[in-house]
This record gives C-alpha cells, structure tokens and sequence, in this order.
C-alpha cells in the first residue's frame, strides 16, 4: 500500500486520492456524483484518542448527532461507547433508531417542546440540559403528567468569549439566546430543588463551535466549578459536568484542537470535583472523515475569471457560502495540469453558491472529479433541496470495504407528502 502509518484520512498515493484502500475516481464512477465518503477508521481513530485522553475520569462522549446524523454512523459510534447529543425529538428518533441507549443521551436546545419533552421522559433520556427558566417549568410540568421525575442539568452561559471563525459558531457570550444567564442559575436549581417530579443532576456548558485552544474551556470550567461549589453547600449536589463541544479540527494547514493538551488541563479539575464528564464532540469526531466527491461539468471562462463549474454546491455543502469555510479542494485523480486561480461553483441559481473562491487549483477540465475536504460534519447534515436538487448518496468506506449508508435521492423522494404526488 506504499504508507503504513495514516496521518490523516483520504491520503494521496502514487498521485491519486484514497478512500480506504479504494481509489476516489472509482468510487466516483461506482456511486455517482456528488457523493459523500466517509472513512470508518479515521472515526474509529478520533474516538479512541478522544477516550484515550479523558481515561483518567468517568466520562462519556455524547456525540452531537446535529454534526452528522446518518444512521450506519450513529450505530458504530454507539457501539464505540458513545452516547448522543440531540437537538430535537428527530435527533432522539435517529440515535434510538441506531441503537443508542436512552441512558447515554442529553437533550440541548432552546424550543424544546412539550411533545418532545414527553418523547424524551418516555424513552428514559439521561438528563435535559435546560436553557431557560420556562422551559425546565415545562419540563416539570410534563414529568408530572407522567408521574416521573425528570434529571436534568442548567446550561449556564458562562459568559466566555470563544473565538470561533464565524460569529454564527460562537454561543457562550453573554448575548446569545444559549443557556441561562451566569446570575440566574443558581435561583433556577433553587427552585428545583425541593419539587418532586425535577432531579437536578448536572451542570452543562457550551461555548460555541470550531474552537482550537484549551482556555476558553478552561476559563467556562473553572466559573462552573465555582457555581457548582455554591450548589453543594445549599444541598443542591451535581453529578455530572458535560461541556459541551466545539473542538476545532483542522480545515486548512493550521491545526485544530490538541485534545490530550485539553484534557490534561481540565481532567484534574473534574476529577478533584469528583464529577462525571460529559463531553459533546460532534466535528472533531466525524469532521476530517468526509470527503464530498463532485465532477466537473464545465469550465467557464469569462473575463479575467475561470469558473469550475462542478455538480454539487451550496445544496449539498453549504459551510463556504454560510459561515466563509474554508474545505481544501483538489482532483482526485493525477495531478499533471497547470495551476489557475479559479472559483469553484455549483449549478444553484444564487451568486453565493460557490465552494471556494479565488482557489489556485490544477486546472481541471470537464469530467475530472474534485474532492472537497473535510466535510464530514455539517456537510449532509445540512444538504437541501433547493433548486429540485436531490441529495447525494452517502457511502462509508472501511479499509477495502464500501456501504452505501444513504441511497441517492431520486425525483419521486421530492415531492413525497405533496398534494398530487401521485
Ligand atoms: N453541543 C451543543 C450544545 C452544540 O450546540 C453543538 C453544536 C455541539 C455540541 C457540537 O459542536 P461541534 O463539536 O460539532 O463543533 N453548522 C456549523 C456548526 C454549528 C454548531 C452548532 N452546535 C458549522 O458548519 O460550522
């Protein structure tokens, strides 16, 4: 195979990409395109670091589903010992569906409603991490209905700014619509305190997305440490601390997150406070593992302008036009030609569909596949329909082995549920 020791997914060999041990042109031509690959053995590799540095405390990883909710991915992460984060009663629905226990997942999100709340109870979740005042009523509320008690833990807005690359990722500043404000939470436990269908078990905290220093976590932990002090000693007695995600992975040369270097940092912290970790990683587990396969249609040439005109954009990856990301772009196969300076855009009828901008690239001509980096996390997750285009297919490569996790959309998946589909 020519390289023993991966340091990353998707490497080039002998000048063509790799899926696997499986070249990215065939899998191209096997599968169609656009195409979503993800690679089963960088997942596997980022868990185990990830278990590897927080082993020295009680921990669990409760992989936030919103990164990448395909059901062949929750399932494995299940079967790695991860738990799920989940967003919505849809996100509850996939992680059971994929055989995750009730008893590994947390439930965020500021609307929860009362359906979903009910959902949760029933299938036994381990803990809501509540935004809001009214909401944990809510919550009370349907717990009682039910005659259960429901455990739960404060999201606290811990009042750090994280400096993440777009402010749309940054949620642990004081003027975010996350968690319950720093001077408010210990009144919410207060209350909570002593009502019969509300278990106050945990303290959470989440301070945005794509963050790659430990001191911001660092700074939010040692404040939430601080409050949960204040707790025990009016009887209120924690037992878990999930801090949420938002590790940085690497998109372009510079690196993401140092997980071990974290983890050295705060383990003894949590460990002294004799606490149960939660941590929420969604990108730094499945982020690096994609790679979105598109082809060229055309090459456009216009004043002073080359255009790549490929078969997938904003539709299918929509992190370049939303957040300014940045996702290495290079051909998949041999890469003989001459560099030019070019954008690379989708068929979408908006100027904003686009997947990098003024990129020097090998100039490709019309067939050639292009392979768009690091889309493993909110890349399909976040795919539409907009302009009648169907979803690609999803496929999951392991060592020679190739799944398809996800058909191709076809015509009739557009209009399902319409009036007239028939
Ligand atoms: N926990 C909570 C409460 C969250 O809100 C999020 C992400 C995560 C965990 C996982 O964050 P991660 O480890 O994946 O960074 N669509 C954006 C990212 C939005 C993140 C939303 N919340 C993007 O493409 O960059």
């Amino acid at each position: 195979m020519g390289q023993s020791v991966l340091t990353g997914p998707f490497p080039r060999i002998a000048g063509e990409l790799r899926c696997g041990d499986l070249r990215a042109e065939e899998l191209a031509d096997r599968f169609g395109t656009p195409l979503y690959v993800y690679d089963l053995s960088w997942i596997r590799s980022r868990v185990a670091l990830f278990h590897e540095a927080f082993s020295d405390v009680d921990h669990l990883l409760a992989y936030s589903v919103k990164a990448n909710g395909n059901l062949s991915i929750l399932r494995a992460l299940g079967e790695m010992g991860c738990g799920a984060d989940i967003t919505s009663g849809g996100e509850l629905f996939r992680a059971l569906k994929a055989g995750i226990p009730a008893d590994r997942m947390v439930f965020a999100g500021v609307g929860k409603t009362a359906n979903e709340i009910g959902y949760a109870l029933d299938e036994g979740i381990f803990a809501f991490n509540v935004e809001s005042r009214p909401e944990l009523e809510r919550i009370d509320r349907v717990a009682a209905e039910r005659g259960v008690r429901a455990r739960f833990g404060v999201r606290v807005n811990p009042d750090v700014f994280a400096d993440t690359p777009h402010e749309y990722t940054r949620t642990g500043h004081a003027e975010t619509k996350f968690g319950v404000p720093w001077g408010t939470a210990t009144d919410l436990y207060r209350w909570a305190r002593d009502r019969e269908h509300l278990a106050p078990i945990g303290i959470d905290v989440h301070i945005g997305s794509q963050i790659v220093e430990p001191e911001p976590y660092v700074k939010a932990i040692d404040r939430v440490l601080e409050l949960v002090g204040e707790l025990a000693a009016e009887g209120v007695e924690l037992g878990y601390l999930d801090i949420g995600g938002g590790y940085g992975i690497s998109y372009d040369d510079k690196p993401g997150m140092d997980v071990a270097a974290l983890a050295r940092d705060i383990v003894p912290k949590v460990k002294a406070a004799g606490l149960r970790l939660l941590l929420e990683p969604g990108r730094s587990l499945v982020g690096e593992a994609g790679v979105l396969l598109t082809r060229v249609q055309y090459v456009k040439e216009t004043e002073g302008k080359i255009f790549v005109i490929v078969d997938g954009g904003m539709s299918e990856l929509i992190r370049p036009s939303h957040y300014g990301g940045y996702h290495g772009i290079e051909p998949a196969g041999k890469q003989g030609q001459e560099s030019a300076t070019v954008d690379v855009v989708g068929p979408i009828c908006e100027t904003g569909d686009f997947l990098a901008l003024g990129r020097d690239l090998p100039l490709p001509s019309e067939g050639d596949i292009l392979a768009v980096r690091t889309v493993g996390a909110y890349g399909f997750a976040m795919a539409s329909n907009y302009n009648g285009r169907l979803r690609p297919a999803e496929v999951l490569v392991d060592g020679a082995d190739v799944k398809v996790i996800r058909r191709r959309e076809r015509f009739e998946d557009l209009i399902r549920g319409e009036e007239g589909e028939a």
